[in-house]
């Protein structure tokens, strides 16, 4: 794979949609590298995968220190692609990270301190082979640091050029907005939130949407497949190809079960009365949200970034289809 020319006409099949109220725009579909860009991936799908996504007109490429495995590979791998493919694009490409789960053993490698956070993203930036990544996240709340402390690390890292922008994951509603306001006092505003949403896991709907909009702070959903489970993907039991027969950590065969089989068979019967697949009303599921500027997907294959990229110029979900959906999921 050499000379990759990117597809000139990327920027006409793609939506750009600003976080909130503030001025960085993001792809509707944004790629995250969770899961197939380690060093037991297959490395030239890794690459197919980024290149696609580019030529599509996703922009937006989202990673954390411990994506791999093993943690780290992933910064590691995608930095090389960027290199080999993407140098001269840098300019067109939104890049993020995240510290907050365990990175390194002691005291040191996990949480929410700011000897943690900047330590992290100075590794992160050198796996990355960058000078800045566009966004840094806080991963996830940590009780054990004053939140005026982790915040201040946020800060830091803006004024030190080594982030464009903050952002925080997994935060519950109250932290968030206490940490949103800590951030604009400080002149470093949150710009996006980055909460687990999907039909399966709808814990955003009760109250975080509200605080992000009232604060005006973007919201890209991960997880909008429920990982794969979701789309017709297990209905015929597991693919060798799938996440579960692949790598089981986080999306393990008992969580298959049948009553969650029944719910995607109904769901897939009302996304084939509407010409789509299941994994295309999923996701339109979760851009219906007003408060959400870009679903983040994870993908195994090409084709799976097509499936996603085609919603934007399917039919729109209507309120009938939005409450046959609801019937389904809450019978
Ligand atoms: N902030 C956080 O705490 C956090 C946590 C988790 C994830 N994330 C971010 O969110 C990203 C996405 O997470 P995720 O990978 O769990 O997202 P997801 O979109 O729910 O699941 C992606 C998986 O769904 C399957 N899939 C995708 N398109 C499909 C299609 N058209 N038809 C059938 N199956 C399809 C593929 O599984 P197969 O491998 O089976 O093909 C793919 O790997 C991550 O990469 C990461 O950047 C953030």
């Amino acid at each position: 794979m050499t000379g990759y020319l990117p597809n000139q006409q990327r920027y006409e099949q793609m939506s750009y949609q600003p976080c909130g109220i503030h001025g960085l725009k993001l792809s509707r579909i944004s790629l995250g590298l969770w899961h197939n860009f380690g060093d037991t991936a297959n490395q030239d799908i890794s690459r197919q995968l980024i290149r696609h996504a580019f030529d599509l007109g996703i922009t937006h490429f989202d990673l954390a220190n411990n994506y791999g495995p093993p943690p780290g590979s992933a910064e590691e791998n995608f930095g090389k692609i960027l290199r080999h493919d993407l140098a001269a694009y840098r300019d067109e490409i939104v890049i993020s990270t995240k510290a907050g789960y365990v990175m390194w053993d002691g005291p040191y490698g996990d949480g929410g301190s700011k000897k943690y956070l900047v330590s992290s993203l100075n590794q992160s930036l050198k796996r990355l082979g960058l000078d800045y990544v566009d966004i840094f996240y806080h991963h996830r709340p940590d009780a054990q640091t004053p939140l005026e402390e982790t915040m201040t690390a946020l800060d830091l890292i803006v004024r030190q050029g080594k982030a464009l922008y903050v952002g925080l994951s997994n935060y519950p509603p109250e932290l968030a907005q206490k940490a949103a306001e800590i951030l604009k006092s400080l002149g470093t505003p949150c710009i996006i939130h980055q909460p687990k949403y999907s039909m399966f896991q709808r814990t955003p709907e009760q109250g975080l949407f509200d605080v992000l909009t009232e604060q005006g702070i973007g919201c890209i959903p991960f997880s909008p497949l429920a990982g794969g489970l979701l789309p017709d993907r297990y209905l015929k039991g597991i693919p060798e190809d799938s996440r579960a027969a692949k790598d089981a950590r986080f999306l393990k065969p008992e969580d298959i079960t049948e009553a969650k089989l029944d719910i995607i068979r109904n769901l897939n019967e009302l996304a084939q009365a509407r010409d789509q697949k299941l994994s295309q009303m999923a996701l339109q599921w979760v851009l219906r949200q007003p408060a959400v500027t870009s679903v983040l997907i994870g993908a195994s294959k090409t084709s799976q970034l097509d499936d996603a990229a085609a919603i934007l110029s399917q039919k729109p979900l209507q309120q009938t289809d939005i409450d046959a959906i609801e019937a389904i999921l809450t019978p």
